[in-house]
């Protein structure tokens, strides 16, 4: 009997070549499995048969895009998930997710190998590897585009050898979920271009963004969006709403120039509209829910997890730990944000929360006022005491770039 290999499969040109490959090159009888998790051209029944006329022995599909967004997307939701302050990791949420899925089916399949379609130059063959190898370190990786080191031109040409027809792709090579879509190579490659005009398809480009400015509400409990304008929905329905709503509004594109986890910069677009609008709601949420010392650790957890989940770190113990920081300091981010979308522009348009520690009546200079003014001139003389000393010494020092003439 042969021996088994899962390949994550897409439908497109790598993983179609793949089917091919394996079976004639490496000997293995292939099983595919494919997953939705909230891609725009998802028709999982055409892409399983097509598996199943390369000569896949089973093709699986399954649609695990609910659990992307409460398991995944929420942790990324809570934690501002933002690799470089810029990318909200949507690539990067689906690949742990993506990888235990595949070394479940592997397990059920009896498959000892699993195969991925990623290069040997980005940032997800380190996240499919890191993360089964960290669930099932028995199980054999393999990455064909890698180890073959075929460019484009030869893979379409292997392909017409093969009788694989191609799927038109067009120009770019885009990575899509609920989250996000990721857009790279041909003209985003040069970093002297703009990116064109014709690599957008989640944002409007902002010459064509809605002239109108449109109010939404979005409600957070315990830090994950419960509710758009009033109304309950499932973060899911949420997320699609806000990505068709801010989308249109030019909000979500992102241009950027970014550090792999493999050393290389690379140029990438990325349109994002719905978690770049989420994210600043919870934010702005937090900003009033959290204390200042609070909104500090938590700024570097925040980090240290964007760092993690772009790094493939998903599945290491340390991942656990921090969600469970995560998931405690946002105990109290619930309230309702009201945002202004605009020409590309998110504006603050107030918010409401039981938990707001914003006291008002601390904070204005208006009557009835209830700060103790009085206390102020003995705090700033014990605060600035050392300042004041060490300037008194010091002094000399100092004159050299002091103001006076
Ligand atoms: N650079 C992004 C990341 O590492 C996206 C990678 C996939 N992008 C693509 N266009 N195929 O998460």
């Amino acid at each position: 009997m042969k021996e088994k290999a899962l390949l994550l499969y897409s439908g497109g040109l790598d993983t179609s070549v793949m089917i091919k490959w394996l079976q004639e090159e490496k000997g293995y009888d292939v099983v595919t499995l494919t997953l939705d998790v909230g891609q725009e051209k998802n028709d999982l029944t055409a892409i399983s048969q097509k598996a199943e006329l390369l000569g896949a022995v089973k093709s699986i599909t399954h649609d695990c895009t609910s659990k992307f967004a409460e398991t995944f997307i929420s942790m990324g939701i809570m934690s501002n998930g933002m690799y470089s302050d810029k990318y909200p990791l949507s690539t990067s949420l689906a690949r742990p997710l993506m990888a235990e899925l595949a070394v479940r089916y592997a397990h059920e399949n009896a498959c000892g190998v699993i195969v991925h379609g990623s290069t040997g130059k980005g940032n997800d063959q380190v996240r499919f590897e890191v993360s089964i190898k960290a669930l099932d370190d028995s199980i054999k990786v393999i990455a064909p585009v890698r180890e073959m080191n075929m460019n484009r031109e030869e893979e379409i040409e292997y392909a017409i050898r093969k009788g694989i027809d191609i799927p038109y792709g067009g120009k770019y090579s885009v990575d899509e979920n609920l989250w996000g879509r990721s857009v790279e190579g041909s003209f985003i490659e040069n970093i002297g271009n703009s990116v064109p005009v014709d690599a957008y398809r989640w944002v409007k480009p902002l010459d064509d963004a809605t002239d109108t400015p449109e109010e939404v509400a979005i409600t957070y409990e315990n830090g994950i969006p419960s509710a758009l304008n009033g109304k309950k929905m499932s973060l899911k329905s949420l997320i699609i709403k806000i990505n068709k709503l801010a989308g249109m509004h030019g909000i979500g594109a992102i241009d950027m120039i970014e550090d792999r986890v493999v050393g290389i910069k690379s140029h990438e677009f990325y349109e994002c509209p719905a978690a770049i609008t989420i994210i600043e709601g919870h934010k702005y949420l937090e900003s009033a829910v959290l204390s200042k010392r609070e909104l500090k650790v938590k700024k570097y957890i925040d980090e240290q997890f964007s760092e993690m989940v772009y790094g493939g770190l998903w599945h290491d113990p340390l991942m656990g730990y921090i969600c469970q920081f995560e998931q405690t300091m946002n105990e109290p981010v619930s309230g309702t944000v009201h945002l202004k979308l605009y020409k590309g522009n998110i504006v603050h348009s107030g918010l409401e929360s039981n938990n707001s520690l914003y006291d008002h009546a601390a904070s204005t200079y208006g009557r009835g006022q209830t700060f103790d003014q009085k206390m102020s001139p003995g705090f700033i003389y014990v605060y600035g005491a050392s300042t004041v000393a060490s300037r008194k010494i010091r002094n000399k020092q100092f004159q050299e770039i002091s103001l006076e003439e």
